[in-house]
């Protein structure tokens, strides 16, 4: 098992902060933004009234700006705990025209926010580095408002045996290798590409969600599970 230890997760993400858009745009071959824009377009809010969303584990912003620029009505909130990430996402948002989406430093086990304040949450790529999966969860579930949301990206792993021998060898070989040229922190991405080995997809990341106090609404799978796109309703 992987050590996620909040600390340490905390640093290796201040570590590779500056080069992790272009490392993103080069090791998925931009499909992350394919994948990202189809997940804030799917989020399907009544856009008739005012509604509140965090995006948890924002990084440097990309999908809270997705967020702002699909839903321009809406209050946008990003939050994460490396500051070196989130230091670019204020400059990133102002570029791209958005200057009032709220950037804020915390952790998602102790969300700084009353319960019940938001109408969806999103996670994009986020889940897995996170210490304590059912202690987030349970997180969401507090800061949701009854009937909001819960969107997740996240990796999982193929499950065609063709397609996952080809794509671990991308996946263990190529993206450690590129990532740390990028970087300068190959164990940084060695740990991201393990992370994603590990942690549970599809249906078994469904059943870490009681069934008394969540409803699945959708599961889709991206590029034959490379990724899925979660939607969960709060009971
Ligand atoms: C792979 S990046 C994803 C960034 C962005 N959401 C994206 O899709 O590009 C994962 C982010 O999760 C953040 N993170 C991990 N655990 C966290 C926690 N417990 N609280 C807040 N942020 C966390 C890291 O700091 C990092 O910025």
């Amino acid at each position: 098992m992987l050590s996620k230890e909040a600390s340490l997760i905390r640093d290796m993400f201040n570590s590779v902060a500056e080069s992790y858009d272009s490392a993103n745009d080069l090791l998925s071959l931009g499909m992350h933004r394919v994948w990202k824009k189809n997940f804030v377009n799917g989020i399907s809010p009544d856009t008739k009234v005012f509604f509140e969303i965090l995006d948890c584990a924002t990084g440097t912003g990309d999908i809270a700006i997705e967020l702002q620029r699909c839903y321009r009505r809406a209050k946008v909130t990003g939050i994460d705990f490396s500051e070196k990430m989130l230091d670019q996402a204020p400059a990133k948002a102002e570029k791209a025209g958005f200057k009032k989406i709220r950037f804020l430093a915390a952790d998602i086990l102790k969300l700084p926010f009353s319960d019940n304040s938001f109408d969806h949450i999103t996670i994009s790529f986020g889940i897995r580095n996170v210490e304590n999966l059912l202690a987030a969860i349970a997180e969401f579930e507090r800061v949701l408002k009854p009937n909001g949301q819960l969107h997740v990206l996240e990796f999982g792993q193929p499950q065609n045996q063709i397609w996952s021998k080809v794509y671990g060898i991308y996946h263990r070989k190529l993206l450690p290798f590129l990532g740390g040229l990028i970087s300068g922190n190959q164990e940084a991405y060695s740990y991201l590409n393990k992370s994603s080995e590990e942690f549970p997809s599809g249906k078994e990341f469904v059943k870490q969600f009681s069934s008394t106090a969540w409803k699945e609404l959708e599961m889709t799978s991206l590029l034959g599970s490379v990724a899925y796109i979660y939607r969960l309703q709060k009971n």
